[in-house]
């Protein structure tokens, strides 16, 4: 591919504990604008994780199991070195409500400090998940709630099997 014709990837970083429907949508978004998205695993989140990154890094690969513009991997250390070294320049992300904006912004501002020939780039979460985070899905789940349409099946088979062993 000559320069004018080069590959536009963005990558798409997060804990990804497990990946919701909100994750999913803004994937979706992002392989309109761009020709290939990488999603980004962080794999030693501060806040302990439910799923080992190779569980959660699984679950997005089946997921996306029929998109060939899709790739998953893994990133430890700072996420503008992940971004560089996969030849990108675009750091994605999804906003949900106005909460989303202040960690965004500093996030965005920061990375832009460090590195400032990277762009973050945002999409609007589709607004049937507006209110869906990782976090409270599991908590709703462990709680015996019905999650099911905020995660895609495989999500909800691991979840509930992770769940009943512990
Ligand atoms: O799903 P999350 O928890 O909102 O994702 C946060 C993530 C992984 C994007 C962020 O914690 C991150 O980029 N971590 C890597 C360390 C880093 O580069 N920190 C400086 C930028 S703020």
């Amino acid at each position: 591919m000559g320069y004018k014709e080069q590959m536009k990837i963005a990558v798409y970083p997060g804990s990804f504990d497990p990946i919701t429907q909100g994750h999913v949508s803004i994937i979706n978004g992002g392989l309109v604008a761009f020709d290939k998205v990488i999603v980004g695993v962080l794999s030693n989140p501060k806040k302990t994780a439910l799923f080992s990154a190779e569980e959660r890094m699984d679950m997005i690969r089946e997921v996306f199991i029929d998109e060939d513009r899709v790739e998953v991997d893994a990133f430890e250390g700072l996420l503008v070195n992940f971004v560089r070294h996969k030849g990108s320049r675009v750091i994605l992300r999804g906003l949900r409500a106005v909460a989303d904006f202040e960690y965004e912004l500093q996030m965005a501002n920061m990375n832009r400090k460090l590195s400032e020939d990277i762009e973050t780039i945002f999409i609007m979460a589709n607004d049937a998940y507006f209110y869906v985070a990782s976090g409270l899905v599991k908590e709703v789940a462990k709680l015996g709630g019905d999650i099911s349409s905020l995660v895609p099946n495989v999500v909800h088979q691991r979840l509930l099997a992770k769940l009943s062993t512990r």
